[in-house]
């Protein structure tokens, strides 16, 4: 189950980071994952997707649509340093991800670890005698599963393949159905394909062994057999020093990330905004590195409900016996590092190089890793001082930016607005007229 990722020297802390300039940042990211100079002028260009790619990838392509491509900074996981390229349009989650991993790492970093890359392809079927079916079906089983394996050879060939085929019988309005659950190791690509395909090759023998009909034959999303969890640790002390300005008490501080949690635990309302927090983190990996993030959104909240019969938050927070934080996760991702966007996507391309992974297991409890230090981030300011301030900052430049500020009147009219609590377009124009007088 455990996988273990090895030692590595290179450190994530950058101290600093956001003030550089994008030549020092590029830089820095280049001398921790080994970007070419290519690689470094494609990211520069801001926006290499031509035509052709951008048409190849859907239909009727009349531009791309793009969002800014961030770095978070901090990460150690199991032992081994990361940057964690995030693609996402939303102030404050980079820096969020950022600060709750140097939280982290004054204990362990975070602890992570990932499934087998099982999928499940579910086939619907419809047959008059279902009890005769399973049974011709289980008796079969081997010859099912052998077909399946020659729709993918060079998955069976890099070790992966279809393991079990499992039965469960459903009850519709007007009849019950039988729905075959395929589980197929994927190893490092996202699945969908090569499942449907799978899917789709044994529908037919499915029906001439039973005389039954097949209607459905598609992936499942709820990924259950595929699901990464991580760890980490919030000491007191680290919480404490991080809201020094505060003056606020490490242990008032896990007790109030505590009972922010709790309700999460209790009310559906609370925790859809929580997990959303998480796939902040989550989704943003996800787009970066050209992954469907539609898949890993719906498996998500879909597994949020199953795991316990009704939508919980996919983290959980508790004390441990010496007073410190203790944060856990665990949620379905299939990702792909192999195929799909992930390859034709340059950016996307780069953002895997960055991130330094080497499987789709690794990959997962990176991406969990991500997830549970937004949600503490989020907790972390919600139970505290409240998310605006960090919002606030972000928001405050972009709205100088439509009042007409340029360079570094930006910089300067946004911390103005800031410390005058007063953050609106109105504001903007006064101080930027001041300025040009
Ligand atoms: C905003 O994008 C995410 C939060 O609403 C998450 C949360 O409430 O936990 C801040």
């Amino acid at each position: 189950m455990k996988e273990k990722i090895g030692k590595d020297e290179k450190s994530s802390e950058l101290s600093g980071f956001y003030s550089k300039s994008l030549e020092e940042r590029l830089e820095l990211v280049k001398e921790f994952s080994g970007l070419s100079e290519e690689e470094l002028g494609q990211l520069k260009e801001f926006g290499a997707l031509d035509f052709d790619s951008a048409n190849r990838m859907a239909e009727n392509v009349i531009g791309t649509m793009q969002l800014p491509l961030g770095i978070a900074t901090n990460f150690r996981i199991n032992g081994k340093d990361y940057l964690i390229p995030m693609a996402i349009e939303e102030p404050s989650v980079i820096a969020a991800a950022s600060n709750a991993a140097k939280i982290a790492r004054k204990a362990f970093g975070f602890k992570a670890e990932a499934t087998e890359p099982i999928m499940i392809g579910q086939i619907q079927l419809i047959a008059k005698d279902l009890k005769k079916a399973r049974k011709e079906i289980n008796a079969r089983k081997k010859e099912l599963l052998e077909r399946a394996n020659q729709a993918d050879i060079a998955l069976v060939k890099a070790g992966g393949g279809a393991r079990d085929l499992i039965l469960r019988e459903l009850k519709g309005k007007k009849e019950k159905f039988l729905v075959l659950h395929l589980l197929v190791d994927v190893r490092d690509a996202m699945g969908a394909n090569t499942v449907n395909t799978m899917c789709e090759k044994i529908a037919p023998k499915i029906e001439e062994i039973t005389g039954g009909k097949v209607r459905l034959k598609i992936i499942s999303n709820l990924a259950v057999y595929r699901t990464a969890k991580a760890k980490a640790v919030f000491t007191k002390k680290a919480l404490e020093e991080s809201f020094r300005e505060f003056k606020v008490k490490g242990k008032e501080i896990v007790k109030s990330i505590i009972q922010a949690f709790e309700l999460a635990e209790i009310d559906e309302f609370r925790a859809c905004t929580h997990n959303k927090g998480i796939m902040n983190g989550v989704d943003a990996v996800t787009i970066a590195t050209g992954n469907d993030w539609r898949a890993i959104e719906a498996g998500a909240h879909a597994f949020a409900c199953w795991k316990n019969k009704s939508y919980k938050p996919l983290t959980k927070f508790y004390e441990d016996g010496k007073g410190d934080l203790v944060g856990e996760i665990e949620l379905p991702l299939a990702l792909g590092l192999i195929g799909g966007t992930t390859k034709s996507n340059p950016i996307a391309r780069i953002a895997v190089k960055i991130l330094g992974v080497k499987n789709t297991r690794e990959f997962a409890g990176v991406i969990a890793s991500v997830g549970l230090a937004n949600n503490f981030a989020a907790l972390r300011a919600l139970a505290t001082e409240g998310i605006q301030r960090g919002h606030m900052k972000l928001h405050a430049k972009n709205i100088a930016v439509m009042a007409g500020a340029i360079g570094v009147q930006i910089e300067s009219i946004a911390e103005q607005m800031t410390k005058e609590k007063n953050i609106s377009a109105e504001r903007a124009k006064q101080i930027l007229k001041e300025m040009n007088i």
